[in-house]
């Protein structure tokens, strides 16, 4: 037996949901710059789960489903207000999420239909968790979510309580859009293998938020804004990232394991964030970006991902630095239950082998021997 590190190029299962052939990313078969400009994040989540897009009184459903499912449990909203207020946001999304299902009285439901459900109520319940843990962070009380509108608009309303912006719903729901779903990526396998024991969603959405977390995975894009933070202006670019080239730094939010010639979402994040930035006449944080992306693809080879452009849109959003993958998980949660459903649609235990490398023929020493 001989191990594949990281299990690069193995194909671990079929998958009728999102594809990634050639450099092209497709969600049941709508190439994703279609989807950015056309759909809003409620109907790749529809096609995403049902595999078609929504009418137009399937979509106003499933907006009016996802108002109805959006508030949470007070237990949990109790909860969060016992976490230690400098708990990571992803900790506190991943707790959080756990302590849903206790309060979910079809959690153990493994009916079709409570799933899809379950996985509809997740979808409108992490954007007012997420919301909820920011303000009552700040001192400051949750603020109910709206029935009726997006989960862009109504994430970005309960973060400030205030009607946002147009610009940023639209803004927000693009990103939603372009972060739904992707193939087999660490998060949506860590759910797939959890809920191929037939375990609960809850469980299968608890571990996905773990394995995304990391800034290998979708923790990239907070680890680039560090770095823009960290840079400072445009004038300092050239000597810091020539110095983590020349210390074989790695540079968040360049390079994929797909894509080695260039993620297809970035462009999409690229131009949202030039036009976010004109607009409120701040072009600072785009074009530290722009000279970054010059530097690493010129002297590495290696092209931006969906994380390395999402960093300035969201700041340029107002939005905090530690929610960027929290939002990740938002629209990402689309994607990790549309493939749960299909696990337990055709499932059998996920269960690999491992290349033994340790030592042979060991007897037990007795204690009093040992060293
Ligand atoms: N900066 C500098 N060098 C890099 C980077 C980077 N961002 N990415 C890869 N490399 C180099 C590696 O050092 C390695 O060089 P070597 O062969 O000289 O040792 C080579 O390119 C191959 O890199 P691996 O890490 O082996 O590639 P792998 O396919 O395992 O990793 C990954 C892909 C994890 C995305 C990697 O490119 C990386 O760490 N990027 C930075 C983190 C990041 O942006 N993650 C988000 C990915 S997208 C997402 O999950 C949503």
């Amino acid at each position: 037996m001989t191990a594949t590190k990281g299990l690069e190029g193995i194909v671990a299962t079929t998958s009728s949901i999102s594809s990634i052939v050639d450099g092209v990313l497709t969600y049941r078969g709508i190439n994703i710059d279609d989807l950015a400009e056309n759909a809003s994040f409620e109907e790749a989540a529809y096609l995403l789960w049902y595999g078609k897009l929504p009418t137009q009184s399937e979509l106003d459903g499933l907006v009016k489903q996802l108002g109805e499912y959006a508030p949470v449990p007070a237990q949990v909203i109790e909860q969060i207000k016992l976490y230690p207020k400098d708990t990571n946001s992803m900790a506190a999304l991943r707790s959080a999420v756990s302590a849903l299902a206790l309060y979910d009285a079809e959690a153990q439901d493994m009916s079709p239909e409570a799933n899809l459900r379950k996985a509809i109520k997740l979808q409108a319940q992490l954007p007012t968790i997420i919301a909820a843990f920011s303000r009552i962070r700040k001192g400051q009380e949750p603020v109910a979510p709206k029935a009726g509108v997006s989960v862009a608009y109504n994430f970005l309303y309960m973060l400030t309580g205030q009607e946002p912006d147009q610009v940023a719903v639209k803004a927000l729901d693009q990103a939603l859009v372009l972060h739904a779903d992707h193939e087999l990526n660490a998060s949506t396998f860590a759910a797939r293998v959890t809920v191929a024991t037939l375990s609960d969603i809850y469980s299968g959405v608890t571990s996905a938020i773990g394995a995304l977390k990391g800034p290998l995975h979708g923790g990239a894009n907070e680890a680039v804004m560090v770095m823009l933070e960290e840079i400072g202006s445009s004038a300092k670019v050239e000597s810091v990232i020539n110095e983590k080239l020349a210390n074989k730094e790695k540079i968040m939010g360049f390079g994929h394991r797909v894509y080695k010639n260039g993620d297809p979402r970035a462009k999409h994040l690229q131009k949202m964030s030039r036009e976010l930035g004109k607009l409120t006449g701040n072009m600072e944080l785009y074009e530290m970006s722009v000279k970054i992306e010059e530097m690493v693809t010129g002297q590495k080879g290696l092209k931006p991902n969906v994380d390395f452009y999402s960093a300035s849109v969201y700041t340029t959003l107002g939005i905090e630095r530690d929610l960027f993958t929290p939002i990740f998980a938002i629209s990402r949660l689309s994607g990790w239950t549309a493939h749960i459903l299909e696990q337990y649609e055709n499932n059998r235990l996920i269960r690999p082998r491992a290349e033994y490398t340790g030592p042979v023929n060991q007897k037990v020493t007795p204690i009093a021997e040992r060293k």
